[in-house]
């Protein structure tokens, strides 16, 4: 039975990473739903990349890895596979949790009930190294989106090392903002937040910048009603920009 996935588009051509693998491969990448019997190359791929981080925080292997993975597949979530050939080269998690879970990221945003229920986690994304710089948590950061709008969530929230510029940058590009910065399971996270359906209210003349590595100077930004939308990426350092935020909206309508 074929799998009905939102349409997977690499915005990037290869040419633009000299190391870049053959365009000719790129276009040969195939996208799937994951199942059960695929778990084993999830945890091979988490394994080679997991060895490599750049920094260590921008990843921290969960305590119970199989039961992780399990809660992203059906009826918990969704993981995504990239393939190229019959090797996983990058894959992509959606969590869909239930309203009273604890870890329903929408308690810890203050959500109502009603707003937790339409809330989705855009979970762990992995790419292999040989495979970076062309655009595939992008991409597949778009697809979980509209894959999480199609169950009828359309409240998505991911929590995001200080250190991972990558997936921060991608996930501010994309529409989401930082809504939350938070001791998340004890480590310095930032909560990001798209509102798929009713978007952001700001006062873009109301803004302040704040290093990308000041948890404590986010979490006033934020305590006093501002949300991160942007950055300035400067040679040593990353500025993030946090503008005053109009509305705040705890229950969809
Ligand atoms: C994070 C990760 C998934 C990124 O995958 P990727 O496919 O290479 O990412 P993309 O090519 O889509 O995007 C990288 C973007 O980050 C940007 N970026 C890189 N360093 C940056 C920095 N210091 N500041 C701001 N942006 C930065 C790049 O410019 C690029 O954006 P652009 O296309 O607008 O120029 C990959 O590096 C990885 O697997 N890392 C280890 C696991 C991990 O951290 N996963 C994410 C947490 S779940």
């Amino acid at each position: 039975m074929p799998l009905l996935l939102p349409p997977f588009t690499l915005h990037r051509n290869a040419d633009t990473r000299a190391d870049a693998p053959m365009t000719r491969e790129m276009r040969a990448l195939r996208v799937r739903l994951l199942r059960a019997q695929d778990l084993p190359s999830v945890a091979a791929l988490r394994h080679e990349v997991l060895a490599t981080l750049q920094h260590p925080d921008c990843y921290v292997r969960e305590a119970d890895e199989a039961s992780f993975m399990r809660l992203h597949h059906p009826p918990h979530g969704e993981t995504i596979g990239v393939f190229s050939g019959d090797v996983m080269v990058a894959y992509a998690m959606l969590g869909l949790p239930e309203v009273g879970h604890p870890d329903n990221l929408g308690a810890a945003l203050g959500l109502s009930p009603e707003g937790r229920k339409a809330v989705a986690h855009l979970s762990s994304c992995m790419v292999r190294p040989a495979w970076r710089g062309l655009g595939l948590q992008r991409t597949l950061l778009g697809t979980r989106l509209a894959l999480a709008r199609s169950r009828g969530r359309h409240l998505c929230a991911a929590v995001v090392s200080l250190h991972n510029h990558s997936s921060r940058h991608n996930m501010l590009r994309r529409g989401l903002h930082v809504a939350g910065v938070e001791l998340v399971d004890g480590l310095r996270r930032q909560i990001t937040l798209i509102d798929l359906d009713h978007g952001l209210q700001v006062d873009q003349a109301d803004q302040e910048f704040v290093d990308s590595d000041d948890f404590i100077g986010q979490r006033d930004a934020v305590s006093r009603g501002y949300v991160g939308v942007g950055e300035v990426r400067g040679p040593q350092q990353v500025r993030l920009r946090f503008v005053r935020r109009l509305d705040r909206q705890v229950v969809p309508l």
